[in-house]
């Protein structure tokens, strides 16, 4: 018999345990992202006494800043985008261990005396010499901060110091492999986080155990009984103010080489043959290296693009990709990617995955759906007008769950029959909310646990299956051959042809 701490399951997820005493460095420290998601994950993690009493973070930037300006940015921080400081001792506390050290990416002496800092801190708050470095800084600074680390020996020993970096991951096959040179001369793959943060959501590592805990989906995960699967990632916000960076990188490379692809191998990967990072990783990469566009010598047949025109959000009016603010008016970026991938493999041999993702569609909503193979015969067919393939969904965001369509005989003394959902609802079944993924993501990255990160040759097999797609939009183009569709409204019509060409059609969520 399994009791509870010997299934791997059910231990291997979660350990509740805190971080060793260490320094949080935080490059890019005046950013957005410190302010909006990383401090308050670290304080709600303080108020859920996860951290370590010698918790210490030194946050790093260009500007001019004291440890008290940092520290009041901070608090303003927690108060706007999170739960608020509630006790004051507590907030204190946790600002006691805050530090700013003002420092160029690229300049030898920034990091001379970010290292004597940290040392001096060693002492005076215990931290034993242990440090996580988040890059949090533009993508251009990487290289250079991962080379400055390097150089100033703050990478050197593995099993105290780690590195963190944010996406992207580089911005094609090339620069990331160039990317994963610079970090191998300077540490060790152990010591490297990268950041997916689609893998902190709860409902995306529930996945795993939605597989591989439950014995009666895993033998209908195959060519057998699978017709196709569908994920689609829809978002209702535009460009927002990210002109600068997404005019040059695009859906594809926005979205789809790293959040998509991650729940992609998630569906699609064998089962591990342990709960630990190695062992996940591996089978993440292995259905990677077998995935491929379906039709690389068509590319319209396997992969579409598109771009918002001007429409209605909410009943407002809403600008189109083209003249938003900093967008180049004759911009042929992608804002709507859909991809046939094809496996080669023999549990999905013949069975297409058809991925979405776009912005200022109608709804926030991402999903993944395995739709079944229709009966083999039906033998309702003089009463029932039409019966719908069964299909499990699985909700990542928002209204977290897993629902399962089938087909049911409507009350009556007539046989008719009706398409109806067996539903699981995180909220109501747990009575809370996910935390943030930065929240998870932080804490694993600091236990030292790298299940939820992308690995080296995860992250090169991933830019690999797009790098066709990438290779032909990146040449110039004339801008009105690039489909359009209007703000608040579903794919263009060609990405519907993509589907609809192999007599399937994308679902309406
Ligand atoms: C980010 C992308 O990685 O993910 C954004 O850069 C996108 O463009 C965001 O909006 C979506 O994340 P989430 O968690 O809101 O689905």
């Amino acid at each position: 018999m399994v009791t509870f701490l010997e299934n791997p399951l059910r231990v291997g997820l979660r350990q509740e345990r805190t971080p060793e005493p260490l320094i949080l460095v935080i490059f890019g420290a005046s950013g957005d992202l410190t302010q909006r998601k990383l401090i308050p994950a670290l304080y709600q993690l303080k108020r859920e006494r996860r951290l370590p009493a010698e918790m210490t973070v030194v946050g790093v930037a260009r500007r001019d800043w004291s440890d008290d300006y940092f520290r009041e940015q901070m608090r303003q921080g927690i108060e706007e985008f999170s739960n608020g400081i509630g006790n004051e001792a507590l907030w204190q506390d946790f600002a006691e261990g805050l530090y700013y050290c003002s420092g160029n990416m690229d300049d030898p002496e920034s990091y001379q005396k970010l290292k004597a800092l940290l040392e001096e801190l060693d002492g005076r708050r215990g931290t034993r010499g242990n440090r996580v470095f988040y890059l949090s800084v533009s993508p251009n600074f990487f290289a250079p901060a991962i080379k400055q680390l390097g150089a100033a020996g703050m990478l050197r020993d593995p099993l105290k110091t780690r590195l963190v970096i944010e996406k992207p991951f580089g911005k094609d096959l090339s620069s990331a492999q160039t990317l994963n040179r610079v970090v191998q001369k300077v540490c060790k793959e152990e010591q490297v986080y990268r950041i997916d943060h689609y893998l902190g959501k709860e409902t995306v590592q529930n996945l795993l155990v939605f597989r591989f805990a439950n014995a009666i989906f895993e033998p209908l995960w195959n060519r057998q009984f699978v017709d196709h699967v569908q994920i689609t990632v829809a978002e209702t916000v535009g460009v927002e103010d990210r002109a600068g960076y997404y005019d040059t990188a695009g859906a594809l490379r926005d979205m789809v080489q790293n959040h998509l692809l991650q729940l992609f191998s998630l569906t699609a990967m064998e089962p591990p043959n342990a709960l630990n990072a190695d062992s996940i990783r591996n089978e993440k990469v292995k259905v990677l290296q077998t995935t491929h566009l379906a039709d690389i010598h068509n590319l319209e047949r396997s992969a579409v693009r598109g771009q918002y025109k001007a429409g209605w959000m909410k009943g407002k009016p809403v600008r189109g990709y083209r003249e938003e603010p900093g967008v180049n008016p004759n911009s042929t970026t992608p804002t709507f990617v859909a991809l046939k991938l094809i496996i080669d493999n023999w549990r999905w041999q013949g069975v297409p995955f058809y991925l979405r993702t776009g912005k200022r569609m109608p709804k926030k909503v991402s999903e993944i759906a395995i739709q079944f193979r229709d009966v083999p015969l039906l033998i309702f067919q003089s009463v029932a007008h039409q019966t719908n393939p069964n299909v499990l969904s699985l909700r990542i965001q928002p209204n977290e769950g897993i629902s399962l369509r089938f087909e049911a005989k409507m009350p009556g003394s007539e046989l008719r029959t009706r398409t109806v959902e067996m539903d699981f609802d995180y909220g109501s079944s747990f009575g809370m909310a996910g935390a943030d993924a930065y929240h998870r993501l932080l804490l694993d990255a600091m236990l030292g646990d790298q299940t939820l990160f992308t690995r080296a040759d995860e992250v090169e097999e991933a830019w690999r299956v797009v790098t066709p797609a990438l290779a032909a939009w990146d040449a110039p183009a004339d801008p009105a051959t690039i489909p359009q569709y209007e703000a608040g409204t579903w794919e263009p019509p060609e990405a519907e042809l993509l589907i609809n060409r192999d007599g399937r059609r994308w679902r309406r969520l």
